[in-house]
Order: structure tokens, then C-alpha cells, then sequence
């Protein structure tokens, strides 16, 4: 089968490790599905693996590709989720399970023409929802819907900042937000994808790094370095900090005073559950929203897909299609 595929790691160049072509057909384990993909999503993680962070040599080649909608052997049609992990493991929550890994960690990515996951990984694809739009829910809008959903403390009424308006999670976290009832402010080094912001829903946008008028309730995390300090800083006292990605480097100063003086929340979050999925779907078809898709690419065109992730010039989702 076609299928997209890390065969090298390059830290400055990772598209140089980057392959389209035939491989081997999906092997199904006992237990496992197989769902012949529609749609998949790109993800920064998908960069990421490219330059080696997250994958270990020894399992190259590996299918890149961390969410797909699809169609099942029987016709069934099906969103993926793409966490691999016993709940049991986990206290319940299989993204806590110590063992849990991403589809293209361990386990074939969604870039090809079919991909295998457990049974439990699936979730009813709606109706109202495109096959585009269904593959763009299971990491970066699944990761932006825990953090508000359930790991932010946030009611509805209480204000959100959200970093780098332009990224697949926080284009998820502005639009999800405002569906949850929150006031949303967002930042971006970028007029236009300030602009856009609002358009999808944002109550103010500011440019990076911009003194705000008032203090907010939590933050939405996700640019790390370049924005840590200010999102400590916009915080009232006691607020929350979610951060679930740090796109511009992972070792900000910690500025612990600020931490403990003012008693704020300091909380990780990593994708979310297949019930939080299944959550995230009722409440795109309930509320009428829909993922905003930057572009869409037939998966033999992979390559110029990656190339617009790299450049950053991205609002929203890129999304590869099958058949
Ligand atoms: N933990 C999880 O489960 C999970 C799931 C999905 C993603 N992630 C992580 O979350 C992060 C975000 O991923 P993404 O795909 O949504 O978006 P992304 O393409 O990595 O970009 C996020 C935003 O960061 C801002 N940014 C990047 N470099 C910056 C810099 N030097 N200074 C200021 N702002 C900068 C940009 O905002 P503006 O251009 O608007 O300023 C950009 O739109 C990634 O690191 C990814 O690995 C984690």
C-alpha cells in the first residue's frame, strides 16, 4: 500500500527523512481493526518525529500519522483515536497509563492506505461532519478540548488566554472555548492570524508578549518559551496554566516565586481520552462547530503538506485525503 513514512532523522532538515512510497500492508493484530483511512491530519508531532524527538532509530521506517478518520472492512464509518493504552493501567484514564504510546510511536501511523488500531480506538464518525473535519479531532482538537474541558477549572464566564493564535491546538482552543462560554483572548505575531482569531470566535487578540488589560483565569499553553513568562504573568492569583506543547523550546525560566506566591496551577496535558473524544464529537455536532482546515492535500502530495507545516504559515488544520 501508499503510505507516508519517517525513514531518517534530521534535526535542521526533517523533511530530508521524509518518504512516499509503497510498504508492506497493514499486519492486524488479534483484537485490532483495520480502517481504511479517508482523511488524516498533520500534526507538529509528526515534525517532530521527523527531527527524532519522540522515536527511537531502531523503529525506522514508521508510518507518520497520529489521527485518521475512516471506514472499516464492514463499512462502518469511524473517527480514530489515536492513544494506544490501557485504561486499566492508567486509573481509568488510558493517557495516564505509563505504557501508553501515539499511533507512528510504536504502532503504523495513519499516512497510508490503511492503518491498524485496537477496537476500543474508535469512535463513531458523525454524520454532520466531513471526513476532513472528523480527522482533525483526534489529536490536536482531543488535546485542546482536555485542556479546557477538563484540566483548566475554567466556568463558564471566566477568561482564557490562549498563545499562538495560529496553531492547529489553539485554533481548536479558540473555537472550543467559545463554544464552552468562555471569554476568549488569544496572542499572535501575526496581524492576520490576530484577525482570524476573532473571526473564529476570539473576544480580543494581542500581539505577543502584549500587556493585557486584566488578569486572566487560565492560560492555554502551547508556545512554550517564547510565551511561558507572559503567561505566568497574566495569570491572576491562583489562576491555572495548561501547557501540552512547547513548539519554541521546553526550559523557560521557571520563575518559581511568581509560582508560589501567587498560588498558581501548573497542570500538564497530554491528548485526552477516547470517552473525551467521543465527548469532543457530541459537542461539535450539538454546537455546530467545525475544525477550521488551512488546506487539504491528496496523501501523494504528503510532502507539500509537510512543507507548509514547517513554514508556519498555517491557520488551522492540514489534512491529507484518500479516495
Ligand atoms: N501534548 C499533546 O497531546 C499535544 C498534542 C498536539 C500538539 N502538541 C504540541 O503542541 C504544540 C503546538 O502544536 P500545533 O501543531 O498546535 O502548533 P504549531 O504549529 O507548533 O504552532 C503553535 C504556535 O506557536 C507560535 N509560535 C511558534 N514559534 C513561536 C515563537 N518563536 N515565538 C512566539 N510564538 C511562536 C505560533 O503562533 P503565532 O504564529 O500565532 O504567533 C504558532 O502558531 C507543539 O509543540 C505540539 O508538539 C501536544
Amino acid at each position: 500500500m501508499f503510505a507516508v513514512t519517517a525513514t531518517s532523522f534530521d534535526p535542521t532538515n526533517p523533511l530530508a527523512g521524509l518518504t512516499l512510497g509503497e510498504v508492506d500492508d497493514t499486519v492486524v493484530p488479534e483484537g485490532w481493526v483495520r480502517v481504511h483511512v479517508r482523511a488524516a491530519a498533520l500534526n507538529h508531532h509528526d515534525l517532530w518525529t521527523l527531527k527524532g524527538v519522540g522515536l527511537k532509530a531502531d523503529r525506522l521506517p514508521m508510518i507518520l500519522g497520529t489521527d485518521a478518520a475512516g471506514v472499516l472492512d464492514d463499512g462502518t464509518e469511524v473517527v480514530v483515536h489515536g492513544v494506544i493504552g490501557d485504561p486499566l493501567a492508567g486509573g481509568g484514564d488510558e493517557t495516564l497509563d505509563p505504557g501508553r504510546t501515539l499511533l507512528s510511536e510504536l504502532h503504523p501511523g495513519t499516512f497510508a492506505e490503511t492503518v491498524a488500531v485496537p477496537q476500543r480506538n474508535l469512535v463513531p464518525k458523525p454524520s454532520e461532519l466531513s471526513w476532513a473535519e472528523s480527522a482533525c479531532l483526534p489529536t490536536a482538537w482531543l488535546t485542546a478540548y482536555r485542556m479546557l474541558a477538563t484540566k483548566s477549572g475554567l466556568r463558564v464566564g471566566d477568561t482564557v488566554l490562549i498563545q499562538g493564535a495560529g496553531g492547529g491546538v489553539a485554533t481548536a482552543a479558540i473555537q472550543i472555548a467559545d463554544a464552552m462560554g468562555f471569554q476568549v483572548w488569544v496572542t499572535s505575531r501575526d496581524e492576520a492570524k490576530r484577525v482570524r482569531a476573532i473571526d473564529l470566535g476570539a473576544d480580543a487578540a494581542f500581539e505577543t508578549g502584549t500587556r493585557l488589560p486584566a488578569r486572566v483565569d487560565a492560560v492555554i499553553e502551547t508556545v512554550g518559551e517564547a510565551t511561558w513568562s507572559h503567561s505566568l504573568k497574566a495569570l491572576r492569583p491562583g489562576g491555572t496554566i495548561v501547557v501540552s506543547g512547547a513548539t519554541s523550546g521546553p526550559n523557560p525560566p521557571a520563575d518559581l516565586a511568581r509560582v508560589y506566591f501567587l498560588q498558581l496551577n501548573v497542570v500538564g496535558s497530554t491528548m485526552g481520552t477516547r470517552d473525551e473524544l467521543d465527548s469532543l464529537v457530541s459537542l461539535l455536532v450539538d454546537t455546530g462547530v467545525r475544525p477550521t482546515i488551512d488546506a487539504t492535500f491528496p496523501l501523494a502530495d504528503a510532502r507539500q503538506a509537510f512543507e507548509r507545516l514547517a513554514s508556519g504559515d498555517v491557520v488551522g488544520k492540514l489534512v491529507l485525503t484518500n479516495g
